[in-house]
């Protein structure tokens, strides 16, 4: 809802109040954004005693009180006396590089206006848009938006620029969203990484000064998400002042938040301004990506569980499926034909997995990773028979069949590249760089953007495809394309570039799910998700680097779109061992798949997985739909998520090291009605026994060897029950911290006996007791 009063705007969601007022000389003044208040314009927003200073511009000779550094602004420019980082830089129609932006009029239109050119996030039935139009004495207009979803919490934010004057102008920098909070004492938290260790989150408290939070990479980056929460010093998980942002974007992208010496932090969400410029003739628009912030009292699972609820409902594309696959990057890389492919599916199927994805290097001369890349007709070296044939077969077998691509890119080694050498970015007067041998298309050229749809669109007219795995294997460099005359337009045109190629691909082909991958999370991110039901979320495989991963996604992104799969053990990636159940516990919170080679599991992994595959078809309803939490714990090393869905509760309880003599585990569910009694339940897996080591003789009747048979071949049929733990409360007792039984000390054992050790875990049941 969006209420006026006079020149003052009250945007209303259930929970919260946003208020900006214009000033008396034009200017959109911020008042307010936090909890809903009342509807009453005379609240006391600001502090109202501005006595002019020393070192400040008066905006007005007349009026020595109003000086634009002091004032919360909805957006910003330079040269008018705001001495704070500026939302707009332009070289304006009078060539200057000052703008002063003031109010013409406003419009309430009761829906969301869409963009033309970049993602948006779908309206609800209730969205009203308020629409500010704002003037520079130069001709060039303003539009902000605001689209208010009520039930959601949320206001998505976009800012269009138009040239009404008829001189050229150049713009610099355009964010899509400024709030000026009149708060401090704030602490910002962004999710950090590289390559297999992404969205690792970091935290602490902002200082006068300005923070950044930014990519140059050509993607969102695996370095640092675009996702940005600001919060009170002592907000917890669960509890205090939280505002979370995050932007419907896949390029360099940019978040400021500067905290000024009054006590005033500003928060500048957009476009990176590096390595852009966007001359803007007269009568021309330019228009921003779009920006989405929400604001929550209950903490940071409050902002994470209003984004969740936002992606799914507004940005997934509609019917959006999450089956069960088996790719077979892990298990085969470059080495693998026909006949190992069909026998990787007839296992699958065995398990009721049910959509197999054929990885990288089925096309081309794809050998390596030093050739293919552009040439989407099939390798016949590898597979002679053809793509059909074995599509054939594996849809024979009972399984959908999903592929992988990588359109952007191309290897010199490549027809593509051979016919087309100009298509890449490149410089006039230096070589291109490769990374991972490869060079990247230049998008911003139309042939590309036809040659790519042509691509993709006749593979997937020609065979029956229900899924493709969209990768993108190196951050871009060498920004240079010969349609553009300004090279600072580049990054941002690729990416307009490459919408449209996802728009004309996939937006008439609504059956077909698109997993989006960039050497694993490198392009996790807003824009992305508008296309694609999930993000492969990293190269890095290992549960316990899962963990942190994971838990830094589910800050902003939900659990459907966390794309998890079951790998070998050692783990390719860090040759750390980790057993099968936690493994799969750790990737039951996301969507889930395996990736190792199943042709090459014993009998009782084989039962282990089919039960868990299970398992997890269970609870996908869960998984996808519920609310997630992260918990509480009473000590280090420890990790515990929830999903409520229905008045029952999934709960993963994760150790990464085992401290001897333990202290009691706790756990602390949410949720729970205080006066209902409930059940928690373990749900059973197994250990297994090489786990014991040395500790085997103790407990068997008979003496076992290191590299002796038992050793060899027992673990093949057997493992021992892990605890089976089962514990009742009220939702009271539970909600309080439900201690959890005695782990392994050493000595002793019992059959519920919590066994652990480094990278231990369990996954728990609790519903509420019937009489
Ligand atoms: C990087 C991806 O993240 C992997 O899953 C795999 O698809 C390889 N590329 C294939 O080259």
């Amino acid at each position: 809802m969006i209420n006026v009063h006079q020149q003052t705007f009250h945007l209303i969601t259930d929970n919260t109040s946003y208020w900006l007022q214009i000033s008396d000389f034009g200017h959109p003044l911020h008042l307010y954004y936090g909890p809903r208040t009342l509807d009453d314009p005379h609240q006391s927003f600001v502090n109202n005693t501005q006595i002019e200073t020393g070192t400040t511009i008066k905006y007005h000779p007349d009026h020595t009180q109003y000086s634009l550094d002091h004032y919360g602004l909805e957006y910003s420019s330079q040269g008018r006396g705001d001495y704070r980082t500026p939302s707009f830089k332009a070289q304006m129609p009078d060539d200057s590089f000052v703008a002063d932006f003031r109010y013409v009029d406003y419009e309430i239109l009761d829906k969301k206006p869409t963009l033309s050119t970049l993602p948006s996030a779908r309206q609800s039935q209730q969205t009203q848009t308020l629409k500010i139009i704002l003037k520079d004495n130069t001709g060039v207009t303003m539009h902000l938006y605001y689209s208010v979803y009520e039930q959601e919490d949320f206001i998505s934010r976009c800012v269009v620029v138009l040239n009404d004057s008829d001189q050229d102008l150049i713009l610099h920098k355009v964010m899509s969203l400024q709030l000026d909070l009149l708060a401090d004492q704030l602490d910002i938290i962004t999710l950090h990484g590289d390559w297999a260790k992404e969205t690792h989150v970091q935290r602490h408290p902002l200082s006068i000064g300005t923070y950044q939070n930014q990519s140059r990479r050509g993607t969102s980056s695996n370095q640092h998400n675009p996702g940005v929460m600001v919060v009170g010093q002592q907000t917890t998980q669960h509890l205090g002042t939280a505002y979370g942002f995050n932007l419907l974007y896949s390029g360099n992208h940019k978040t400021e938040v500067e905290l000024n010496p009054h006590g005033y932090t500003r928060v500048l969400v957009g476009l990176n301004d590096d390595l852009f410029q966007w001359p803007l003739a007269p009568g021309s628009v330019f228009e921003s990506p779009e920006a989405l912030m929400t604001y929550s009292q209950k903490g940071i699972n409050g902002v994470s569980q209003n984004f969740h609820q936002f992606i799914r409902t507004h940005l997934l594309p509609l019917g959006h499926k999450h089956p069960v696959v088996y790719n077979n990057w892990e298990a085969t890389r470059f080495d693998f034909n026909h006949q190992k492919i069909v026998s990787l599916a007839k296992v699958a199927k065995s398990f009721d997995i049910e959509t197999f994805v054929l990885d990288d290097g089925w096309f081309g001369d794809r050998q390596s990773d030093h050739a293919g890349l552009g040439d989407y007709k099939v390798n016949t070296k590898r597979l002679p028979k053809g793509l059909k044939p074995l599509i054939e077969d594996i849809r024979a077998l009972g399984l959908d069949f999903g592929l992988w691509v990588e359109p952007e890119m191309v290897n010199q080694q490549s027809d593509l590249y051979q016919a087309y050498p100009e298509w890449v970015l490149r410089t006039p007067t230096k070589t291109p760089l490769e990374g991972r041998n490869q060079l990247v298309l230049d998008l911003c050229l139309k042939e590309v953007q036809d040659y790519i749809i042509h691509q993709l669109t006749t593979l997937l007219d020609t065979y029956p495809i229900s899924y493709i795995k969209w990768d993108m294997n190196r951050p871009q460099s060498d920004w240079y394309s010969p349609s553009v005359t300004n090279q600072a337009m580049v990054p941002h045109l690729y990416m307009i570039g490459l919408y449209r190629v996802l728009d004309e691909v996939f937006g008439q082909r609504p059956d077909v799910t698109l997993e989006m991958c960039a050497s694993g999370g490198n392009r996790f991110d807003l824009g992305m998700l508008c296309y694609a039901s999930q993000i492969w979320s990293s190269d890095n495989t290992d549960a316990g680097e899962r963990l942190k991963i994971q838990e830094g996604l589910t800050y902003f992104y939900p659990l459907c779109t966390i794309s998890n799969h079951l790998a070998a053990s050692p783990n390719p990636s860090t040759l750390r061992s980790i057993s099968l159940s936690t493994r799969f516990n750790v990737a039951f919170f996301g969507s889930y798949g395996l990736e190792l080679d199943i042709t090459d599991l014993n009998s009782l992994e084989k039962k282990i997985i089919k039960d868990q595959i299970q398992r997890y078809k269970q609870y996908r309803h869960h998984i996808e739909h519920g609310k997630f939490s992260r918990l509480e714990t009473n000590q280090d090393y420890r990790y515990s998520w929830q999903i409520e869905y229905e008045n029952e509760f999934l709960l993963g309880y994760f150790q990464t090291l085992y401290q001897s003599s333990p202290k009691f585990d706790k756990i602390y569910p949410v949720g729970l009605a205080s006066n209902k009694a409930y059940q928690v339940v373990s749900f059973p897996q197994k250990v297994e026994i090489q786990k014991f080591g040395a500790l085997l003789n103790h407990v068997l009747p008979f003496t076992i060897k290191k590299e002796g048979l038992f050793i060899k071949t027992v673990p093949n049929y057997y493992a021992l029950d892990d605890a089976s733990e089962t514990y009742r409360g009220s939702g009271a007792l539970l909600l309080n911290g439900l201690i959890l039984n005695q782990q392994f000390v050493s000595t002793g054992y019992r059959p519920d006996l919590r066994m652990l050790g480094d990278f231990g875990s369990t996954l728990y049941l609790i519903t509420e007791e019937k009489e």
